[in-house]
């Protein structure tokens, strides 16, 4: 890693430092370069600046950005040294409810479990893409993205951010959305970082886990989403690790992320996440804080200078790291300017794609679906389906989509409005299906659209629950939604369901209806994608990234820790309580086994596991053939044995330690009769435990057994290999 060591004077500024770098060799040596000169010719005074983000809205003119998101740093204008101009961007460039920009829109992407749900690095990539492209046009230079926090917790209300709960599928998925972002001349964060898997007490929780159990799980996604995306800045996470602030943590900035994985780029705090300055223990920058407040990294880090705690040098090397990240991903090159055009008929078509891709067919029993282009009368009933579509959760990633919204819910009791996409489940349903009748029930009586349902050929009705950051879920669908699903499905048992949620939740009406299917939020076309895969336009494509619970019992921690001393409190409030100062401590009993490993390691039957989802095709397995040693290599066959076109995602699972993981998958479109031979080589880390006392992965010799199948709990073919023993390094 880069090493600073002071030295001369630099010819440009005699009160300037020069820095000499140690670079690494395989690295592009021109963003060093380059960062080392600006450095060089920077006031101690500018090089602080890149230390301390602040929230846009309160820096005065005429410093004010013009693009006013969540975060700004001032830049060195003198040197050509752009400020950072920093968006939220999980779901979309978020334009915080429009609340503070009236008018301001964007492409609402579906949410990340949404996302996750297609198993489409590919797409996820392009729309990165898309995402960035629009954060560029909006003067935006880096985008608060790269959610990767594994789903430990089904109730957080921040899951619908994230990209489930497997460390290959989340981290996979994260560095390419990571790539197709930075592909725009821009920085993607990586966040939060790490083990922020619950939204009660993020500020004051204290995340206890051991070494082993974390390499093999968060950290694992983080470090395989670091390594495919290079991202320009990770930020690290509210909550404590081990008693000990992430965003203060020397073992996970300077020791796991720095010295183990190589990692080249910035650490950025996130908004109010700094208790001290941490600048030795790895911070970089801290985010969002009050001009006019004395912040860690600003009147406070100068005390830590003028007191010793501190040096320049550590100051030099945090804004080296910074600029280099700068140069290294074309923010001084190319920069942003606001007010370009964009393409939203372009990013809106990735949208419905990416919508499509990840509905998930959970059930569907007696081939209900697809809908049939008879003279029906079909009958939608609640969701507003009328009208649109969830466009995403609440909190910072909120974005107003593009046209306007079609309605706007007041969401209690926290963060942000609710959102709903111009795109008419109705509407779409209605072009689709010319002979048929489809009418709308708001669903807000029960027994009126029970009355409706029996007059009905086929019934659908759209469950919703909203969830948003600040704030955990419980696993039932809010309000009467439940008895509503069940008076309809007892006056007509052709009734399918389709739920627009951040997560998953219980179906206690599951054996009335005859199908589901999971949504999720499915954004700017998402009416549009439920239409196209309930008519059996396109295939239903997706394939859990998360487990279905049947109960809450089931899950790791039935009792959501810390709930009985922060409760329902927004993290304002809990800062002011004294009482809720107190870092309550969160165990996790699934320790590596996240998900669906829990399930299987407690031998569990969920309500739909993890990687399960049907299609309106059928497939065959064939052909399995292992090769062990090194790796496990995986070489079988699929075919599409059914009458349509379809879309099969083909996943392999190999038991470590008795316990199953997903080491990889590919995902298939296949035409009637065709089949394709498929090969999936794991990554050895997910064959090896970590062992801590020798720093590194190790693959214990001997038998393996492996799966490949449709499901995590689906296999359709199964065999044993032999591996080698190894040693990997981290
Ligand atoms: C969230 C981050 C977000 C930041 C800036 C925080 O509350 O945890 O994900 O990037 O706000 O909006």
């Amino acid at each position: 890693m880069s090493k600073i060591v002071r030295g001369a004077l630099s010819a440009v500024l005699c009160s300037v430092a020069t820095v000499a770098v140690a670079m690494p060799s395989a690295e592009n040596n021109s963003a060093f370069t380059r960062a080392e000169q600006a450095l060089n010719q920077m006031t101690p005074a500018e090089r602080r600046t890149l230390l301390l983000g602040f929230s846009p809205f309160l820096v005065p003119p005429p410093e004010r950005p013009a693009a006013k998101g969540a975060g700004y740093v001032p830049g060195v204008a003198r040197l050509g040294v752009p400020p950072l101009v920093e968006s939220d961007a999980s779901l979309g460039v978020a334009n915080l409810g429009g609340a503070l920009r009236p008018g301001d829109v964007a492409t609402a992407l579906p949410s990340g479990a949404a996302m996750a749900a297609g198993w489409d690095p590919e797409l996820v990539e392009r729309a990165g893409a898309a995402i960035g492209a629009e954060a560029r046009a909006k003067g935006f230079n880096v985008l608060l993205a790269g959610g990767v926090n594994l789903v430990r917790e089904p109730r957080n209300g921040r899951n619908f951010e994230y990209l489930g709960e497997d460390p290959l599928l989340a981290g996979t998925l994260a560095g390419h959305a990571i790539r197709g972002i930075q592909s725009n001349h821009i920085i993607s964060t990586i966040k939060h970082y790490a083990l922020n898997a619950q939204e009660t007490g993020r500020m004051v929780l204290s995340a206890i886990i051991g070494e082993q159990a974390l390499r093999e799980s968060d950290l694992l996604a983080f470090e395989i989403g670091v390594e495919i995306g290079q991202p320009g800045a990770v930020m690290c996470a509210y909550n404590q690790l081990n008693g000990v602030y992430a965003c203060e943590n020397d073992f996970l900035l300077n020791g796991v992320l720095r010295r183990d994985w190589g990692y080249k780029g910035f650490v950025m705090s996130d908004w109010g996440a700094v208790h001290s300055t941490s600048i030795r223990q790895g911070l970089d920058q801290e985010s969002g804080t009050n001009p006019k407040d004395a912040a860690w990294f600003g009147s406070k880090l100068e005390a830590a200078l003028a007191a010793g705690r501190v040096s320049e040098a550590d100051v030099d090397r945090s804004a080296l790291r910074i600029l280099r990240a700068m140069y290294a991903h074309g923010l001084v090159d190319h920069p942003v300017a606001a007010g370009q055009p964009i393409d939203y008929d372009a990013h809106g078509a990735v949208a419905r794609e990416v919508a499509e891709n990840g509905i998930v067919l959970l059930k569907n029993d007696h081939d209900l679906l697809p809908i049939a282009a008879r003279a029906d009368r079909i009958l939608l009933v609640g969701g507003h389906a009328d009208v649109g579509v969830p466009a995403g959760g609440g909190g910072s990633s909120q974005v107003v989509p593009f046209g306007g919204p079609a309605l706007t819910v007041s969401a209690k009791p926290t963060f942000g409005k609710k959102f709903y996409a111009k795109s008419s489940p109705m509407q779409a349903l209605q072009s689709r299906l010319p002979n048929a009748t489809v009418s709308f029930d708001d669903g807000t009586d029960a027994q009126r659209a029970a009355a409706a349902a029996r007059q009905a050929d086929l019934v659908v009705v759209f469950a919703e629950q909203y969830a948003t950051e600040g704030k955990d879920v419980d696993l039932s669908l809010p309000g009467n939604q439940d008895a509503l699903i069940a008076a309809v499905a007892a006056a007509n048992p052709r009734t399918a369901v389709v739920l627009e949620t951040g997560g998953p939740v219980l179906m206690p009406w599951l054996g009335q209806v005859a199908a589901v299917l999971e949504a999720w939020y499915p954004g700017q076309r998402g009416g549009e994608a439920i239409a196209r895969v309930l008519t059996g336009e396109v295939d239903a494509a997706g394939r859990l990234p998360i487990t279905f619970p049947a109960s809450i019992e089931q899950t790791p921690n039935p009792h959501l820790q810390g709930f009985e001393i922060v409760g329902d409190k927004t993290d304002k409030q809990i800062e002011a309580l004294p009482e809720t100062r107190k870092h309550f401590p969160v165990r996790y009993p699934e320790a590596a086994d996240v998900g669906y490993r829990w399930y299987d390691r407690t031998h569990v039957k969920p309500l739909f596991a993890f990687g399960h989802g049907l299609s309106y095709t059928r497939f065959s397995y064939e052909g399995l053939k292992l090769e062990g040693g090194r790796t496990l290599t995986a070489r079988f066959q699929v075919a599409n044995v059914g009458a349509r076109p379809g879309v099969e995602t083909a996943q392999v699972y190999a038991r470590v330690d008795g316990v199953k993981r997903l080491v990889g998958w590919s995902r298939l479109n296949l035409q009637p009769g065709e089949s394709r031979d498929v090969v999936v080589s794991a990554d050895p880390r997910l064959l090896a435990r970590f062992d801590v006392k020798g720093h590194s992965w190790r693959v214990a010799p001997g038998a393996y057994s492996v799966e490949v199948g449709s499901a995590s709990d689906a296999p359709k073919l199964t065999g044993a290999v032999k591996l080698a023993a190894a040693r990997l390094r981290p």
